[in-house]
């Protein structure tokens, strides 16, 4: 393979550094190590030998391969000796001032056309260029760590970047065999802006005493398929990174509602527990393996009572069919008898709401969450309000347990659990789009690579139906009367005319 740019220069040789070098001399290039760090360079140089060898005792790669990639790359004494680099890539301390002086400097050394690349995660790129004579040729290139796994890489354009920097980037990623996806300079990029809804809502959940961690992990997990919980999630990324990355979009964005970040997690932070990595975050580690308390135990009942469904509860046929195949028994009655458990399914409202505005009696209305198909999850959710009595709580949960399926039983919130983080995904989502800092196939591409969510926020709104996701943010809004719940407009209008979130406009 003939590598676009056949002589790359690698600044910063850390683990990004590093990761980026194999990838480059991978896909063909010639490349240049240099770290200011005294020796940097020469022990990434052996690392990637290292990873060479171990991949060829593995048999991917034959002995020829290995010593080609081997004799690909090389140490630079100086900045000056990258003068002859077509491309340098900059993976250094997280700064904006070094950052620039470092382009600055090399924009003296390397010819005019030579593409300046850099690797941050959480600087303006256009800020970056803004110290530069030739801003054009500077384009942001943010891999994701572990560089070689993770097979996605953000090409951002600042304002001032030339296209035609971004499109040999674009090209160049594929010859990594990478998935390029373009974004507007603007905070968080693509991955780390739309990944803000997830920690943030279910730290939302925990704040108002919905559910405990644990919990919430599971619900997510086996509702909605998310690999890993939120609560999980952050305790491996380790809040030392994590809280001020959410701060950090929280006020870039000029404190918009939706980023706002938890106190739960800057106490935390402040406190030391910030996950796995030091043996104890939202769950205890003993040697690395997570300390999940166990589930409540199924209720055991002599006999349950008969069940009254509100004829407003959303999926009302499914509902019925599943307490059918449950074995239960069903009032049909206009009302419910004085003995009947009453079930509503409520759309982003709380239980609260609906027994008082369907005037039903509090102390024996139970919620469930019915925003996804039964048969599609491996939970049930369902949620009391502050009167339901004790009993009718463990007859619900025994009840749509006793098929053997999990049941979480949570207190009572404005869309449960699930519904409140995907709606929140979705819209986050959704607005990127609105704000057109990239397109809906690359935010979904992003965020199904570089998050690893079982699919993007745009085609989690088609799998709820964008109806359904726009009703539950608005019914939220209703009940915590909170702007962060507000709608996109992108939500907005397609949820209105029924259109696919994925819809773009002639
Ligand atoms: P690291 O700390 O492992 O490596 C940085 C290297 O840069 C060190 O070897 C250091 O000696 C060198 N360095 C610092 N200032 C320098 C300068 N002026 N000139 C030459 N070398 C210099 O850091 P890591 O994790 O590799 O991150 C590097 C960059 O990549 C940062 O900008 C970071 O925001 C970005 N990034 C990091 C990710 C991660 O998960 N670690 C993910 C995506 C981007």
């Amino acid at each position: 393979m003939q590598a676009l740019f056949t002589s790359v220069g690698v600044v910063g040789t850390g683990a990004m550094g590093r990761g980026i070098a194999q990838m480059a001399a991978q896909a063909g290039s010639s490349v240049l190590l240099f770290d200011t760090q005294p020796g940097a360079a020469l022990a990434a140089q052996s690392t990637l030998a290292e990873t060479w060898g171990k991949l060829m005792a593995k048999g991917k790669l034959t002995e020829r391969m290995q010593a080609d990639l081997v004799s690909r790359v090389s140490c630079a004494e100086s900045l000056a000796s990258l003068s002859s680099c077509q491309l340098v890539i900059e993976a250094i301390v997280e700064k904006i001032e070094v950052k620039q002086r470092l382009f600055s400097e090399l924009e003296g050394l390397l010819a005019p056309d030579t593409v300046l690349a850099t690797n941050t995660s959480s600087l303006s790129v256009t800020a970056i260029g803004a110290a530069l004579k030739r801003p054009e040729q500077l384009a942001g290139f943010h891999f994701f760590n572990p560089v070689p796994l993770m097979r996605v890489v953000e090409v951002i354009a600042g304002l001032k970047t030339d296209a035609g920097v971004c499109q040999r980037l674009t090209h160049y990623a594929r010859q990594f065999g990478h998935t390029p996806v373009s974004a507007q300079d603007t905070p968080g990029f693509i991955v780390n802006h739309a990944g803000r809804g997830y920690g943030t809502e279910a730290l939302r959940v925990a704040s108002e005493r919905v559910a405990d961690f644990a919990t919430i992990d599971r619900i997510l997990r086996d509702q909605m398929g998310f690999k890993l919980g939120p609560f999980e999630l952050m305790d491996l990324t380790a809040l030392d990174v994590s809280h001020p990355v959410m701060e950090s979009i929280y006020r870039q964005y000029y404190d918009e509602p939706r980023y706002r970040p938890s106190v739960i997690t800057a106490q935390r932070l402040a406190g030391g527990v910030v996950g796995k990595k030091v043996g104890e975050g939202f769950y205890r580690y003993d040697n690395g393996v997570a300390n999940v308390p166990s589930e409540p135990a199924v209720p055991v009942m002599n006999a349950l009572p008969p069940i009254w469904v509100s004829p407003k509860a959303a999926r009302r046929a499914e509902l019925y069919q599943l307490l059918k195949n449950l074995g239960a028994r069903i009032e049909t009655g206009a009302s419910p008898s004085t003995a009947a458990l009453i079930m509503v399914a409520p759309l982003g409202l709380d239980v609260t709401t609906l027994a008082a505005v369907e005037r039903l009696d509090p102390t024996r209305t139970v919620g469930i969450d019915m925003m996804l198909d039964d048969a599609a999850t491996k939970r049930r959710v369902l949620a009391t309000n502050p009167a339901t009595r004790e009993d009718m709580r463990n007859a619900a949960h025994a009840l749509f347990a006793s098929d053997g399926k999990a049941v979480s039983v949570v207190r009572d919130s404005g869309g449960f659990v699930t519904q409140r983080v995907v709606a929140t995904i979705v819209n986050i989502g959704a607005d990127m789009c609105q704000q057109g800092i990239c397109s809906p196939k690359d935010l979904e591409m992003a965020v199904t690579l570089g998050l690893g969510y079982p699919m993007g926020p745009l085609a989690m709104g088609d799998r709820i139906g964008p109806t359904n996701v726009l009703e539950i943010l608005f019914n939220m809004g209703t009940v915590y009367g909170d702007p962060r719940y507000r709608p996109s407009p992108w939500l907005r209008r397609r949820g209105a005319l029924g259109l696919s979130l994925l819809h773009e406009e002639a």
